[in-house]
């Protein structure tokens, strides 16, 4: 039996393009399936400035396959020296979509990040009072803290008391991967959302490490235990309006990922569709995926959602996708779910 999907073009509110050689190897697989993307500014160096952002975004404009309908939607990244008003100038002028936090050393190019919350409080007032969303990268870097327990303890010690003090202030909780942050996000009022990936719905921690080490699923937020796994795909699934799709695809080549010290990211830009619509139909949910990928990220943004649309069908056999892509910087693995997919995108 075939079944056919129509959903409005989705959209993509945390993705990783890179620059140069790479970017021009990952970016058409993004466009082809999406229509808008919030774009992670963790450049070297990062995007910090509205000139960065509109230098890279031009850059992006010129890597855009023709006739793509993708539209990038520029972060900046949050220093100790980031300037209120040029953040200010930047949004009001359209050019950026959100700022990026990252806790200083956090995770891949983080190191200009923030170590002490009360100097960037001036920006964080500035944003909030314009109403412009701060995407966080929810992890302590405290050495103490166990990597599986970094996301609880952040949620507690920088952001709770960070929305207490600052109510006002919209924030993007991304790439939620435990049930604490699931529970912390449903507790909240108003003006907090959540990303979720498509990799932390698929697979926990027994997939990364049983059996043989897995560097291909290893990623920041690391994966966790299935429980959490199980609370992502509920949230995900539930018709929430405060979670919706941030892939995280973060393509690292091959050579930097399969080595003594492998660098964090999943790079699942070009299956991610396939892989949600399985999640989707597991979970009885699929009449909810068009919220996920593209209506709840829509209404937190205040933007319209794309009037273009996209279809996916459901095959008999197994759809192929590669195992990995050549880019000009090298090759790049495709996320391997670890089973087959039958839902494939044919039209949009
Ligand atoms: C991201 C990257 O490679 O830039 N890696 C990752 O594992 N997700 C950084 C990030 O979003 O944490
Ligand atoms: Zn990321």
């Amino acid at each position: 039996m075939t079944h056919t999907l129509t959903l409005t073009r989705p959209d993509d509110w945390h993705l990783h393009l890179r620059d140069g050689a790479m970017m021009d190897g990952v970016l058409p697989h993004s466009a082809a399936h999406f229509g808008r993307a919030i774009i992670m500014p963790n450049l070297v160096p990062p995007v910090r400035t509205a000139a960065d952002a509109a230098a890279y975004r031009a850059r992006i404009l010129a890597a855009l396959p023709k006739g793509a309908g993708f539209t990038p939607l520029m972060t900046l990244y949050l220093t100790e020296t980031t300037e209120a008003e040029d953040v200010a100038a930047a949004a009001a002028a359209g050019l950026v979509t959100a700022v990026k936090l990252y806790p200083a050393g956090a995770t891949t190019n983080s190191q200009s990040g923030v170590s002490n919350f009360d100097t960037v409080m001036p920006v964080l007032e500035r944003m909030a009072e314009i109403g412009l969303p701060l995407c966080v990268h929810g992890e302590v870097t405290d050495p103490a803290v166990d990597i599986f327990d970094r996301e609880a303890v952040f949620i507690a010690r920088i952001l709770a008391p960070l929305r207490a003090r600052l109510p006002e202030l919209r924030v993007v909780l991304e790439h939620v991967t435990t049930s604490d942050g699931v529970d912390y996000v449903k507790s909240a009022q108003a003006g907090l959302a959540a990303t979720i990936t498509t990799h932390h719905l698929m697979i926990n921690r027994n997939h990364m490490l049983v059996g043989g080490i897995r560097p291909h699923y290893y990623c920041l937020p690391i994966v966790k235990r299935a429980s959490h796994m199980e609370a992502l795909r509920k949230a995900a699934t539930s018709g929430d309006a405060r979670f919706f799709l941030g892939t995280d695809s973060a393509p690292h080549v091959d050579a930097t990922k399969e080595c003594g010290c492998g660098c964090a990211g999943v790079f699942s830009a070009p299956n991610t569709l396939a892989c949600l619509a399985h999640v989707f139909e597991e979970m009885g949910a699929l009449e909810r995926l068009e919220g996920f990928t593209s209506l709840n990220g829509p209404a937190f943004y205040r933007l319209a959602p794309n009037s273009a649309k996209i279809t996916l069908q459901k095959q008999d056999e197994p759809v192929p996708y590669p195992a990995r892509i050549e880019t000009g910087a090298g090759p790049v693995t495709v996320f391997d779910p670890g089973h087959p997919l039958f839902w494939q995108v044919v039209g949009g």
